[in-house]
């Protein structure tokens, strides 16, 4: 499949996450994907086409459900695409099989078990509220741009986990929330940082930053986001309740006022698309 990987390099997953991914929120991940490249209507936005139309490697840090993975296999035939992720979910791949697309369990933070210098693109999309940001800058941007090829572009896509107009029981309950992350130092809206963590490793070049607002309210885009932002909590039932001190009734009913308040109060958020080229003369960081 044109790339080497080496897996004497894997070592033990450690479940070291501060907000898990459940089985039911990569359930949602096909839903995600399909609302995330409506909302910009691509795939990615690094000047990669016409590489990837001749034949690339690529690979997708976070792959989830493989979403990305198998609408950009599907898309370019000639380029070969690994989606790589720290939980064996991957559950659409006996349903969708493209040759050109592979999965591999391996955990960024443990170091990918992947070679240096391999990938043409490198893609990593939604992992907002998982790492700290000491590990952003000091693991994950660096082990990107490692197994990036020199002259090669990395691509994150995060949503910012803050809100404009809000109504009172979402902003409550996204307080208390960041208070939780931030004692567990993860920074809510990682995503305006993502460029800065670029710059600053002097490895990389050409960074881009494009936002877009994510409706939650108004359209049919905008209820999608809004149904999808409900579920997601609710797929964390195990998890949030508990941060907050309420029992399954009040949680329920706190999502049922969060899901009115959406729409009443026209709730929006933002998101980025950071893209760069790795420096063509870089050597591995
Ligand atoms: C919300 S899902 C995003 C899935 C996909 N990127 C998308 O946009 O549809 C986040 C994924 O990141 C994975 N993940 C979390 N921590 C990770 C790590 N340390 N290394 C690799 N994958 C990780 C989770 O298992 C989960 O599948």
């Amino acid at each position: 499949m044109g790339i080497f990987i080496v897996f004497s390099k894997l070592k033990k997953i450690v479940q070291t996450l501060k907000f898990p991914s459940t089985k039911y929120s990569t359930i949602l991940d096909y839903t995600s994907h399909s609302l995330v490249t409506n909302l910009w209507n691509c795939d990615f936005m690094a000047p990669i086409e016409n590489t990837l139309t001749k034949g690339a490697q690529v690979l997708d840090v976070g792959t989830g459900e493989g979403a990305w993975v198998i609408s950009c296999a599907e898309r370019f035939p000639m380029s070969t695409f690994i989606g790589v992720d720290a939980s064996l979910y991957f559950p659409l791949v006996p349903k969708v099989k493209f040759m050109n697309a592979h999965f591999l369990k391996t955990d960024i933070l443990e170091g990918l078990a992947l070679e240096d210098n391999t990938f043409d693109f490198v893609h990593l999309r939604c992992i907002t509220l998982i790492f700290t940001d000491e590990e952003w800058s000091n693991k994950v941007i660096k082990e990107l741009i490692r197994v990036c090829k020199p002259g090669g572009w990395i691509e994150i896509v995060e949503l910012d986990c803050q809100y404009i107009n809000q109504g009172p029981v979402h902003l409550n309950l996204c307080n208390q929330s960041k208070r939780f992350f931030l004692e567990n130092n993860v920074h809510s809206i990682a995503g305006e940082d993502i460029a800065f963590y670029l710059k600053q490793t002097g490895a990389v070049c050409e960074i881009n930053e494009e936002l877009r607002v994510v409706p939650f309210h108004g359209s049919k885009l905008g209820k999608s986001f809004a149904d999808h932002q409900i579920k997601f909590m609710q797929a964390y039932k195990d998890i949030l309740p508990g941060i907050l001190g309420m029992d399954e009734k009040q949680w329920e009913d706190t999502l049922k006022t969060i899901r009115k308040e959406l729409s009443v109060h026209k709730t929006e958020s933002i998101m980025r698309r950071i893209y760069c080229k790795v420096n063509p003369k870089q050597s591995v960081i």
